[in-house]
């Protein structure tokens, strides 16, 4: 297994470009399944998570080819094979889940597994099941797997869902998007990310109405074709890094990436001291004066996202004075407190709340991963820590972001990779 080596303490500066953005790319993939032709999708991030997906939709029967030399074009198609998404590729990725509405949609059956709970907390699929059924479909769970069926098509139908969910949405539309008649989704999730997976449905022949806001309208077709799309850049990429430059005192220019897909990120790194200056091409990103504290409350977009929780704890260590962080998605995802207090970080939860009063430095210490983005706050803080920080079990940390150490190196980091021994 692999660990990050960093030696704190160098302001980061240069330019790096962000890629494309997990979160979309995913969803986008499993939208090959909705039709027999080629769907081509451009700007597709090079991660562990995207050749889970790829492997997954392989199992289903769709080709998945890289057609540039990079990796980052794909070229998606071909006959559905095999309706069943098994457990030891649905328990690595809970995006796998996302197949059902697809499956159901086109072949009218489907077998997936039960992702079961993970780190961050227990995430139910309750909301994907309901909504599934509100369209026709009949379902039963079976030794740990979904077991769904239509008879005929899926039928429009209005779904209203108690609280917002990034997946519910995405598995709905798509299923939706095949149904036969209209379908309401309301309360659905705002996230970009939606709105690029609805772009992309579009592209394919889908009709949409809403997108970006929280009811969407779907107008089923009988057949989607096959169309081109470009990923939209990462924003929690460009969060992380962002909060990498602030937190190093440096100055960093993101190419690509979208002040307006950020939401209520800007204003509260803009309110913690960091400037934030959008070019034509990409954001400016610098430490004004010193890092003040700020008080945030996880919330779905365009409120400030849980992906970015962890790390902003990190710049949170290293501002004057206090800040209160309140986790409102997930139950359990403030497993990077007990790795940055043994780096010396002054910070106290009390079950959603987190209270981070600001201290003079963090130490270097060997730290573990639990999760995604609780890697990437390691990282973040042992760019600050005096002495050096080894993360270990980075494999996380490849699932979600690309060559973290090759960027942070071209920006002027000391970071390398090494083999656990
Ligand atoms: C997506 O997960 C993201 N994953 C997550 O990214 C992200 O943290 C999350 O949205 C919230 O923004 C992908 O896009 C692949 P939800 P998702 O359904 O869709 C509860 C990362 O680091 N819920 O919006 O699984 C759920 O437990 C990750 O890249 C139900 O109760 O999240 C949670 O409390 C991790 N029943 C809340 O809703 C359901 O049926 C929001 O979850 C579905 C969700």
């Amino acid at each position: 297994m692999d660990r990050i080596r960093i030696r704190g303490g160098r302001p980061l500066s240069g330019e790096i470009k962000v890629g494309g953005a997990k979160n979309a790319a995913l969803p986008l993939m499993v939208a090959g399944l909705l039709t027999d032709q080629r769907l081509i999708l451009s700007n597709v991030p090079r991660l562990a998570d995207v050749q889970t997906m790829t492997l997954l939709l392989q199992q289903h029967g769709i080709a998945v080819d890289p057609i540039t030399d990079d990796g980052r074009n794909l070229s998606l198609g071909g006959a559905i094979s095999n309706t069943e998404a098994p457990y030891d590729i649905v328990r690595k990725m809970r995006a796998s889940f996302l197949v059902l509405g697809p499956l159901l949609a086109r072949v009218g059956e489907a077998r997936v597994s039960l992702p079961g709970g993970c780190g961050i907390g227990a995430r139910p699929i309750d909301l994907h099941l309901k909504g599934l059924e509100q369209l026709g479909a009949r379902i039963v769970l079976e030794g740990g797997y979904i077991d769904a069926r239509v008879h005929g098509r899926l039928k429009g139908a209005t779904s209203v869902v108690p609280f917002v969910s990034v997946g519910a949405t995405e598995n709905l539309l798509m299923a939706a998007s095949l149904a036969e008649g209209r379908t309401v989704l309301a309360n659905a999730a705002r996230e970009p990310e939606i709105g690029d997976l609805a772009a992309g449905l579009v592209a394919m022949g889908a009709r949409i109405d809403g997108i970006g806001s929280d009811t969407l309208t779907i107008d089923g077709v009988d057949r989607l074709h096959g169309a081109e799309h470009a990923i939209i850049p990462d924003r929690i990429e460009t969060g992380s890094y962002a909060c990498a430059a602030a937190i190093s005192g440096g100055s960093v220019f993101l190419r690509d990436a979208r002040l307006d897909h950020l939401g209520a990120t800007v204003r509260i790194l803009r309110e913690a001291g960091v400037d934030i200056v959008e070019e034509p091409d990409g954001l400016m990103v610098k430490r004004l004066n010193g890092l003040h504290g700020a008080d945030v409350m996880t919330e779905p977009y365009p409120g400030f996202p849980t992906d970015m929780q962890a790390q902003f704890m990190v710049l949170a260590t290293r501002a004057r004075g206090q800040s209160v962080i309140t986790e409102t998605i997930f139950e359990n995802r403030y497993m990077h407190v007990s790795e940055l207090s043994r780096m010396g970080a002054d910070i106290h939860v009390d079950g959603r709340t987190s209270v981070i009063r600001g201290v003079k430095r963090l130490t270097g210490a060997k730290v573990m991963a639990s999760d995604l983005r609780a890697s990437a706050a390691l990282i973040l803080a042992g760019l600050v820590a005096e002495g050096t920080t080894d993360v270990l079990r980075v494999y996380h940390l490849d699932r979600g972001y690309e060559k973290i150490e090759k960027k942070l190196q071209k920006l002027g980091a000391d970071v390398k990779r090494a083999k656990d021994v």
